[in-house]
């Protein structure tokens, strides 16, 4: 059985989650992979004393991308950079690249995985949207031989948290944001989530993949859940609703329509049950229809799973093309008819 030497990119809560499936779960990796994966170095600039993982730290990235034994990177640092060079040089030395990282993806995707490509290797990063749902793998897979024509859901589980926690425990916006940094959901500034910056990239990766074009989160329409009041909160309450931060596209032909911002959910929606961290992605098909995928959206070993599940892909399969090309998708605010039916 053939042992694979990677290497973790920061080891905050998610590269811990990834060093702690492959510690607790090898035997389940063997069985079904036949494969075993050793962490062999991870880069932080923190040390972890006391931690297993505690000899394994380094500060120095060389020692990560010019070690000939680690075939596989997985970057967790969040953030554009140093993450799209590190990302960069680990892809030119030959390296799969593993992230969750969003901005990366939204703003860089294309080029990675063109560069990638071209190395003969992955770039993956299935866990960057929706945390635990294999949304990537759905719509790349599944849908291989449909056309997308809508995707909508909860795309951030932090602001469903702190909409949840106000709406369901009458907790205020910032005792539940707490909660929410501290159980490992929120982003490292919360603004990305609380201004809905972040269930917009997400959306743009999605909207990337469906359409095959670059899609650029600037140029969707969005709202964060910073301006919801509690009043709001209770009206929809009295109407037997809720809100939510909700993200939503449409695709005509080469047209597409998008938006991220807090709606009115009544009971009859699929979206009405999905709370606390839970996020739910619906993809509609010309030919399938509808499919939800609901599952936790944040937090540390859905997040990582996602991460895993990439790695032992990568190192079992072939590369694939580029989910996108480089080419820009134009992206227009949804019709005003919509939009009002759309707004709380
Ligand atoms: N801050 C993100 C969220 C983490 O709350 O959804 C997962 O991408």
């Amino acid at each position: 059985m053939k042992t694979y030497n990677i290497g973790i990119l920061g080891f905050g809560t998610v590269g811990s989650g990834v060093f702690d499936i492959f510690s607790k779960n090898a035997d389940i990796i063997k069985e079904k992979n036949c494969l075993a994966v050793n962490v062999k170095r991870i880069l932080d600039l923190r040390k972890f004393p006391g931690s297993p993982a505690e000899n394994l730290i380094t500060t120095n990235f060389d020692d990560i991308v010019s070690d000939n034994e680690i075939s596989l990177v997985v970057e967790v640092l969040g953030g554009e950079q140093p993450a799209f060079d590190f990302c960069k040089q680990a892809l030119a030395a030959k390296k799969s690249v593993v992230t969750s990282n969003k901005e990366l993806v939204e703003k860089h995707g294309a080029e990675l995985m063109k560069i990638a490509f071209e190395n003969g290797v992955h770039f993956l990063f299935e866990a960057s949207v929706a945390g635990g749902i294999p949304v990537i793998r759905c719509l790349n897979e599944s849908f291989n031989s449909d056309s997308v024509i809508e995707i909508s859901g909860i795309l951030n589980g932090t602001t469903n948290y702190i909409l949840t926690k106000m709406t369901k425990d009458g907790q205020s916006f910032e005792d539940a944001l707490a909660d929410a940094q501290s159980l490992g959901y929120a982003e490292q500034n919360p603004s990305a989530d609380i201004e809905g910056t972040d269930a917009c990239r997400k959306l743009a990766i999605l909207l990337s993949i469906a359409t095959g074009k670059d899609v650029d989160c600037r140029d969707i329409n969005t709202k964060g859940i910073d301006a919801v009041t509690t009043s709001q909160i209770a009206k929809a309450n009295e109407k037997d609703g809720v809100i939510k931060l909700v993200a939503k596209a449409k695709i005509e032909k080469d047209n597409v329509f998008a938006q991220v911002a807090p709606m009115f959910i009544g009971k009859e929606s699929s979206l009405f049950k999905v709370d606390g961290a839970l996020n739910a992605v619906s993809i509609r098909g010309s030919a399938t229809g509808e499919i939800t995928l609901i599952g936790m959206g944040a937090g540390k070993l859905p997040t990582a799973s996602a991460i895993a599940s990439d790695i032992i892909a990568a190192l079992t399969r072939r590369p694939s093309a580029p989910f996108w090309c480089e080419q820009r998708q134009s992206v227009a605010s949804f019709p005003a008819q919509y939009a009002e039916r759309f707004s709380i």
